[in-house]
């Protein structure tokens, strides 16, 4: 891919390139509302500009059986944006078939999951690679075990997090929870992006960003239209996606990261 390493995210990403531990644990104020979208579409535009992404969706639940075996679909199309040649079990520990919380999936499989094993294969994974980008699954409070949210592992992680909000009425409260929530335990908050996951122009969804811009006490990178499907090109690699997260990747990545 052609890079487009240009002036201020040339030099951002220049001082990155000896750090370790550089990334964003995505997660949203709900499922449904375009973690995955936004994950490929930040690390294709990072890939864009030469930076090497690794990506990781720890527990992926909802897996549809392919020739005898669960295929992950968030994971896939992670990998796929990332340009990454990594394991699909180190970006993907654990995947389940029922669309469950993972906590839930795992129990109704009697298998249990190992925070140890998913910290493990992030260590691999952000040792071979300048930015890592994890996506959880649902929102900020789902349960991976009984004593483990996908906060927590953002924690254990430490990384940054960033809270995709689906545009939709409930969006409001549905953000407020989830920030004051990550504000409470003092993670690191990289912003908000706020995301039209459908082509109805309701009254929420046309309020919704300058509401939450007034509520937030975090940045707010910007809005993602409802983007339109090309025929026979994936949606995170629609030209309109990748300008739009170009243009937060410098926010993004700076510091200091809110608390
Ligand atoms: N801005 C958008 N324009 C058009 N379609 C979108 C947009 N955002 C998301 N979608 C679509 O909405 C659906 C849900 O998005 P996505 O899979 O990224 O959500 P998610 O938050 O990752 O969900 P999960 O909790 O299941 O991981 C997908 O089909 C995606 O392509
Ligand atoms: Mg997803």
């Amino acid at each position: 891919m052609e890079s487009e390493v240009e002036g201020l995210a040339a030099e951002t990403f220049s001082s990155m390139k000896g750090m370790k531990r550089t990334g964003l644990f995505v997660t949203g104020t709900d499922t449904g509302v375009g973690k995955t979208l936004i994950t490929a579409g930040l690390a294709y535009a990072l890939r864009a500009r030469g930076i090497d992404v690794g990506v990781m969706k720890p527990v992926e639940t909802g897996c549809h059986e392919r020739n005898g075996r669960l295929h992950p679909v968030d994971a896939l199309m992670l990998r796929e944006a990332a340009g990454s040649r990594d394991a699909l079990d180190l970006i993907n520990p654990y995947r389940f078939c029922e669309p469950l919380a993972p906590m839930v999936a795992a129990e109704r499989s009697r298998r249990s999951i190992d925070v140890e094993r998913l910290l493990e294969r992030f260590r691999r994974l952000a040792d071979r690679h300048t930015v890592m980008l994890v996506e959880g699954a649902g929102g900020i409070l789902v349960p991976i075990t009984d004593k483990l949210s996908f906060l927590d592992l953002a924690v254990r992680l430490q990384l940054p997090v960033l809270i995709v909000i689906g545009s939709r009425l409930g969006a409001l409260n549905h953000a407020r929870l989830t920030v004051e929530l990550a504000r409470a335990t003092r993670v690191p908050i990289a912003g908000a992006i706020v995301n039209r996951t459908t082509a109805e122009r309701s009254l929420a969804a046309t309020t919704n960003l300058s509401a939450l811009r007034r509520l937030l006490p975090i940045p707010i990178h910007g809005e993602i239209p409802y983007l339109e499907t090309i025929r026979g090109r994936a949606l995170w690699c629609s030209p309109v996606l990748r300008r739009i997260l170009a243009s937060y990747v410098d926010e993004l990545f700076s510091e200091p990261m809110r608390r």
